[in-house]
């Protein structure tokens, strides 16, 4: 996961730095959060102990229907709904101090964490490539199109990879052997002796398995899902963010200033429509 998540990291501030540019670029003005950078860092070795952050990764619950949505042939734009795989409620997704190794008796605690930080990778990544699906259709410049198609295929790139290191995390219990993050079910195709190589159940899954798209009548079609405004745009992917307790703490002006630059893009229309 280390490499992973650094080639991540600089990709999301290259997206954001090239987004604003451009914005400057056309003669606008930029976006800037930094007045809402007011939550504490994290206090393990290693972190930025007194930087202040605009995310709280402290108390995360993760939506991890994804892993179902992607292993089925439903789609959330019919109607279709999609249960947990794991239940993830409520939890660090960053140790906030040192915590014990993974090989020690505590080791429990981390290895918790980095299920957890790995399903809320998945989790991003998947709203991140359904909501440039979303906006696609209103772009009518050239150059836009280029943009949102061209930021939003490494958004996929993103989820492919953390959906399939998602399917590596191990069981956790605790000491008195409480599970703590079940394990994930297992096809038979993962077996030495297995025949299927694309069973839906498969934890290596990468590729989405075909659904329903456009309408139920035509053959289903390997697809990014969601991709409707109701269920993909901003509002909607910036409200499963919110969900998740990824912004507690932050202040009423921020989910203001979000929201409102969120409305703004779903109601955004494609010229000659
Ligand atoms: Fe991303």
């Amino acid at each position: 996961m280390p490499s992973y998540v650094h080639q991540n990291n600089r990709d999301e501030f290259t997206h954001q730095n090239f987004l604003n540019a451009y914005l400057v670029f056309k003669g606008h003005k930029p976006v800037s959060l930094e007045p809402f950078r007011i939550l504490p860092s994290s206090q393990a070795t290693g972190a930025n102990k007194t930087a202040k952050r605009l995310t709280n990764l402290m108390n995360l619950t993760v939506d991890t229907s994804w892993y179902t949505r992607y292993r089925s042939t439903g789609n959330p734009d019919f109607g279709d709904t999609f249960s947990q795989i794991v239940n993830l409620v409520d939890l660090p997704a960053i140790p906030y101090s040192d915590l014990p190794l993974p090989t020690d008796p505590d080791g429990f605690k981390v290895q918790l964490i980095a299920n957890t930080a790995g399903f809320h990778f998945a989790t991003i990544e998947q709203g991140g490539l359904s909501l440039y699906d979303s906006l696609l259709p209103k772009a009518s410049n050239p150059e836009v199109i280029k943009i949102v198609a061209g930021i939003g295929g490494s958004e996929i790139q993103h989820f492919e990879v953390w959906q399939d290191k998602a399917g590596n995390a191990p069981p956790v219990m605790d000491n008195s052997g409480n599970v703590l993050f079940p394990q994930l079910p297992m096809a038979p195709d993962q077996t030495p002796n297995g025949t299927d190589p694309a069973d839906p159940m498969d934890t290596n899954q990468i590729m989405p398995r075909p659904c329903k798209f456009i309408d139920a009548d035509l053959p289903h079609c390997a697809v990014v899902r969601p991709t409707s405004i109701a269920q993909a745009g901003a509002v909607a992917t910036f409200t499963g963010f919110a969900q998740s307790g990824l912004f507690a703490g932050q202040s009423e002006g921020f989910f203001d200033f979000i929201f409102a630059l969120a409305k703004e893009a779903d109601e955004a229309r494609r010229e000659f429509d």
